[in-house]
Parts: C-alpha cells; sequence; structure tokens
C-alpha cells in the first residue's frame, strides 16, 4: 500500500505547552515529523496560513439519530459536520430507537463509526431503555470500550436507583453523565420558567427542576465516591453547585453547551420552535454565570449537544415540536465569537480536557512526533454566514440563522487522513 504523507505548513500550533510556528509532517496516522520545513515535499500539502493548528476537537454530547431515526441524521451525516466544525471525535448519545443499552447496540454504533470521518464513541444508557427502572448490563458495554454512560434527554429520576448506578459504575472505572432534570418538576414544560413563559404563555420549567438534580447526584457522588458528569448545565444556581463541590474535591465534571452561553428565553418570544431545547435557554443572569463558569474552570467543558430534528417535526407548534438544536458546525466559531477568553482556554473546553473526560486518555492536545494525527486547523480572523441549508445534517433546525460568525475550520485531518481541506468536505 503507498503512504500519502501530509503536510501542515505555514500556521501556528498551538498545544497545551505554548504556541509555536512549526510545520508538521504526518504518515500512517500519526505525526512523524515536526520543524521547519518538515511538511515540505509531502503528498498532499494543507496550507495553514493565518491559521493555528491544533489538535482536533471532541464533542462529549452529540445525538447521531442512528438508528432509528436517520430521516433527521445518521452517523455519517453527522461525522460530516463534526469534520466540517473540527471535531476528530463524538460521543454518540443513547437515545436512539432503539436505545444503546446493550452490548449490540454498542457494537453497531461501533461499525456505523467505522468508515466516517471522525471517531465516534458509543455512550451507553444507564437504565435499560432509558426507562429509569432497571439498570443496563453497564459492565457488558464497559466491555467494548464504553467509558460514559448517561439516560440523556432525561435524568435518572430514582434516588435509589442512580445511587447503585454509582456503585456500579464505580466499580467498573466509568463515568456517568447527568442530564438533569427532575421530570414531575418540569413536569413537560416547553421553556424556562419565568417573565418570558407568563408572557408568552407557554408552560415552563423552573430552574430548580434542573438544580435538584444537581444538588442530589452531588450528594450521592460525595455518599459512593464516584464520578460523575453534569451534562448541558445551564443554571447559576447549578455552576454554583458544581464550583462548591469540585472546591470539596468531590468527583465532578461538567459541560455547558454553546447555546446556554450565547442565547437567552427572550428568543422564544418569536414562537419559533427552532429555540425550544432542554435543559431550556434561561435568563441573562443564568447566561452570564454559565461564561463565568467557563472562565473559572468550573465547567470543564464546551459541548454541542448536537440535536437534529426534521422541519416536519420542528415546525410544530412550540409546546409540541421536539426540543433540540444543530450545533457541530456552529461551536467553535460561537466560542471564539462569544466567548472573551483566551484561545488556549477555549481549545482547553472543546479538545484536551473532554478527551480526557471521553477517556480518550492525557496526551490530546499534543502534537509532538508520533501522536496521533487528529488535527484541526483553524483561520480565527474568517468570518462567515450560518445557514442551515449549506450544513451536511439531514435537519437545518441551526438557531443562529444569518448570524455572521468569526473564526473558520479550514481543514481536517482525522487519524492522518484530510476529512475537511479549504472548506471543503474531502470524504
Ligand atoms: O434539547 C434536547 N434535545 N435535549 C435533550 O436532552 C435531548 C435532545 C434530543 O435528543 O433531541
Amino acid at each position: 500500500m503507498n503512504t500519502v504523507t501530509v503536510g501542515i505548513r505555514g500556521g501556528e500550533v498551538v498545544e497545551p505547552t505554548g504556541r509555536r510556528r512549526t510545520e508538521l509532517l504526518i504518515s500512517e496516522g500519526r505525526i512523524v515529523d515536526v520543524g521547519d520545513n518538515a511538511g515540505e515535499g509531502a503528498d498532499v500539502v494543507l496550507d495553514a496560513s493565518g491559521c493555528f493548528v491544533t489538535s482536533g476537537l471532541v464533542d462529549l454530547h452529540t445525538h447521531m439519530r442512528e438508528p432509528g431515526r436517520e430521516e433527521a441524521e445518521t452517523v455519517h451525516t453527522a461525522a460530516v459536520g463534526a469534520a466540517r466544525g473540527g471535531f476528530t471525535t463524538v460521543c454518540a448519545m443513547p437515545n436512539t430507537t432503539p436505545a444503546i443499552d446493550s452490548p449490540a447496540l454498542v457494537r453497531d454504533i461501533l461499525r456505523l463509526g467505522e468508515n466516517v470521518p471522525c471517531r465516534v464513541l458509543p455512550v451507553g444508557a444507564i437504565t435499560k431503555d432509558r426507562a429509569g427502572r432497571e439498570l443496563a448490563p453497564m459492565g457488558e458495554m464497559a466491555d467494548l470500550g464504553v467509558t460514559m454512560f448517561t439516560d440523556d434527554g432525561t435524568g435518572v429520576a430514582d434516588n435509589a436507583l442512580m445511587r447503585r448506578a454509582m456503585e456500579y459504575a464505580s466499580g467498573l472505572g466509568v463515568t456517568l453523565a447527568q442530564h438533569c432534570e427532575d421530570p414531575a418538576l418540569a413536569g413537560g414544560g416547553a421553556m424556562h420558567e419565568g417573565e418570558w413563559s407568563a408572557r408568552l404563555g407557554i408552560p415552563g420549567q423552573p430552574a430548580e427542576a434542573e438544580e435538584l438534580m444537581v444538588m442530589r447526584d452531588i450528594a450521592l457522588s460525595r455518599l459512593t465516591g464516584a464520578r460523575i458528569h453534569f451534562q448541558h448545565l445551564s443554571t447559576a444556581g447549578s455552576v454554583e453547585m458544581v464550583r462548591r463541590a469540585r472546591a470539596a474535591r468531590l468527583a465532578v465534571s461538567a459541560e455547558a453547551t454553546t447555546h446556554h452561553f450565547t442565547l437567552t428565553h427572550a428568543e422564544c418570544r418569536t414562537f419559533d420552535p427552532v429555540f425550544k431545547v432542554h435543559p431550556p435557554l434561561r435568563t441573562s443572569d443564568d447566561v452570564a454565570a454559565v461564561r463565568a463558569g467557563l472562565a473559572d474552570g468550573t465547567i470543564d467543558a464546551i459541548a454541542t449537544d448536537h440535536a437534529p430534528h426534521t422541519p416536519e417535526t420542528k415546525d410544530l407548534p412550540f409546546d409540541q415540536a421536539p426540543p433540540g438544536m444543530l450545533g457541530l458546525e456552529t461551536a467553535l466559531a460561537l466560542a471564539l465569537t462569544e466567548l472573551d477568553l483566551p484561545l488556549e482556554r477555549i481549545l482547553d473546553l472543546m479538545s484536551w480536557t473532554p478527551a480526557r473526560i471521553a477517556g480518550l486518555g492525557d496526551d490530546h492536545g499534543s502534537l509532538a512526533v508520533g501522536s496521533r494525527a487528529d488535527i484541526c486547523v483553524v483561520d480565527p480572523n474568517d468570518t462567515w454566514t450560518v445557514s442551515g441549508r449549506a450544513m451536511a445534517s439531514r435537519s437545518r433546525n441551526t438557531p443562529y440563522e444569518g448570524r455572521t460568525l468569526t473564526g473558520r475550520v479550514r481543514h481536517t485531518v482525522y487519524a492522518g487522513r484530510p476529512v475537511f481541506v479549504d472548506g471543503e468536505d474531502n470524504l
């Protein structure tokens, strides 16, 4: 087999250890040379002038919809969107039909992820069919390499069952991730309960529906010693509880989505269901608290919660439409445009730390000789306008339609293969 070499030339390499202008040479999925002119003479040369070059982004929260909802998205279409967004690894949420709650389903996702342009890590369900009644066979799924479990879409409401899940998970050395939403208190609310839900007459769910489950899981983590990862934190109260839990050295981590640091519940005034999401868009004080948590290290990761829904379902009236928004292709640009954070902090939130939480090991971020060639090349100054139609997804439900963002992925290299080159899919 002929080995194709790839050179990345003219950019600034950004690693956890610092920045430097240098070139990379890639062969057989690994970085084989780093230095001035290392990329010269490669079979494929990627021009990185004006760009930073860094480890591929890692999304802890992607809904790929396969199996069961292929009309909205497939593992392949989601992976193409991921590559366009600079992601080289995504964690596939288990709220598929059927749910990823058995070794057979895990094998299916692994197989579907074999020939797509990013790594797909199946996330297992905590309970069978995500029904919240009986634990799923987490051990058997862990034997296939699954390191994270969640019932995402819903939280595990039963306190005793969650305690048992935590005890089981700590024995297995895996991470439980929680969608914090007390179902009784959320009561089917379609948006945040507050000023706007009252004005619009849309049933709301209070911040406390999230916060009670965050509080309970912190308590259960203290009781069991289990590691708990909080998904899509959205309220100031949740951020503050996680801040205190970390100060008390409990084994907690947390993510926030791009929409929860960008949009507020006021968007719902249009009655456009594109702004319906769970947890719901909150107040400007909550957005400020999420941003503060991202800045001070309370929140470890930015996740997309990429949740495709077809126009046929998403165009229903607000209270009937399914919750969720597309996120893979806009996440990095939103972080670069909206957050007043150093580039290294943004990369830590979108690549280096989520890689550790996803179990990819501690050296993701290094672009030294021998590292896996999962790389994205980003022009931080390029501006572009968001268009749902132009996205790889089978769905169109972006809440950022028409918005101009600064920062654009130019190339993505996955396992040594340039899968997105000069803004074009290269499959
Ligand atoms: O808005 C959401 N959409 N929140 C979730 O937790 C699930 C997701 C989905 O699967 O559509």
